[in-house]
């Protein structure tokens, strides 16, 4: 597999006005293939940004680097960002003018211009589907079309690479489902290497090659999907719910008494909703639920609710750090 990004030791440590100092990203290895698609997962404030921001030469390193095509960012700049289309979280586009005439605008900037500017402009609004809305202005857009102008902006000058800083936050489930479309089609039929950050699991899962999960400023996992799920475990996870006064001390115990049960938990919980949520480990948790039910109810107490989880990244994500992913 070759590698068209090689990130080593990248360490970000900022210092605010009061003299505080924030480790927002503590020696990060890591190298994305050429023609995957590779998210980076993980919470608000886990880092994902200032990464971005590093790896496309945005703000210097506190320590480390990376290469793009072999070219070092902090040394060789310019080479290599001609590589790399970055869409930023926050969308940067002027309203009082049409899609079109944004893209014109910063493919100029890109030092395009002529018949081969306006031919990219095409090709870009073709990618990101809003031909038919080129002329109108971006105040009139939704916050998906934007996200959709922004990421134009990014494909302009054919670069081989594209960061997308969470493309989807705040935009309506369909036009989600278009920027999803988008990166897919961008790796399938354009071969490009998409960099991809989320903090949502689904996304990661539907869209990577490879995932990097990311939290705290560190890499805690990373691997191809199918090696996440085997770090996840084969086992899935019943979540009972149980009312606050009827929780006690025995439960854990009776729970892993139960016949295919290997282990029992209290769920972690920022909220206290009057629920009390026990995590029953099991490798076939459907056969295992009847059993689990009778125990309980040998026990005496009340189970208000079961759900069924199969091991995913949010699995992971909780065995690893013992919180949720979601906020
Ligand atoms: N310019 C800055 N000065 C000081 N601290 C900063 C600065 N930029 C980011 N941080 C801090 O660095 C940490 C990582 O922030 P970053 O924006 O990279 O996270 P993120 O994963 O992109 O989060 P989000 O999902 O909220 O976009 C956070 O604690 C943030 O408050
Ligand atoms: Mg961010």
């Amino acid at each position: 597999m070759e590698s068209i990004v090689r990130v080593s030791g990248l360490t970000k440590t900022y210092t605010r006005q009061d003299g505080s100092v924030v480790q927002a990203v503590r020696g990060i290895d890591l190298d994305i293939y050429r023609g995957e698609v590779f998210s980076l997962l993980g919470p608000n404030g886990a880092g994902k940004s200032t990464t971005i921001s590093m790896i496309s030469g945005l703000i210097p390193p506190t320590a480390g680097d990376a290469e793009i095509g072999g070219h070092s960012i902090t040394r060789e700049p310019l080479q290599a960002k001609a590589l790399i289309g970055v869409v930023p979280q926050e969308v940067a586009l002027y309203p009082m003018l049409s899609a079109r005439r944004n893209l014109d605008f910063f493919g100029r900037m890109y030092g395009l211009s002529g018949a081969e500017l306006s031919k990219r402009i095409d090709e870009v609004l073709d990618v990101i589907d809003l031909k038919d809305r080129q002329n109108d202005k971006v105040e009139t857009f939704s916050g998906g079309m934007k996200r959709r102008v922004n990421i134009g902006v990014g494909l302009l000058h054919r670069p081989q690479l594209i960061y997308m800083d969470e493309p989807t936050v705040g935009v309506d489930p369909q036009s989600r489902r278009r920027i999803l479309d988008t990166v897919l089609r961008l790796r399938g039929e354009y071969g490009m290497t998409v960099l991809y950050t989320t903090h949502l699991m689904e996304e990661a899962q539907e869209l990577s090659d490879r995932v990097a999960i990311i939290d705290n400023g560190a890499i805690i996992a990373l691997g191809t999907l199918m090696e996440l799920m085997s770090q996840a475990g084969e086992e899935d996870i019943l979540v009972l719910t149980v009312a606050k006064e009827r929780a006690n001390d025995s439960i854990v115990g009776v729970l892993q008494a139960v016949e295919g049960v290997s282990r029992a938990q209290i769920e972690p919980s920022d909220t206290d909703n009057g629920e009390v949520k026990y995590a029953v480990y099991a490798r076939l948790g459907r056969r295992a639920l009847p059993g689990v039910l009778t125990a309980m109810n040998a026990a005496g107490v009340d189970v208000m609710s079961v759900n069924v989880r199969e091991p995913d990244l949010e699995t992971l994500f909780l065995a690893l750090t013992g919180r949720a992913l979601r906020e």
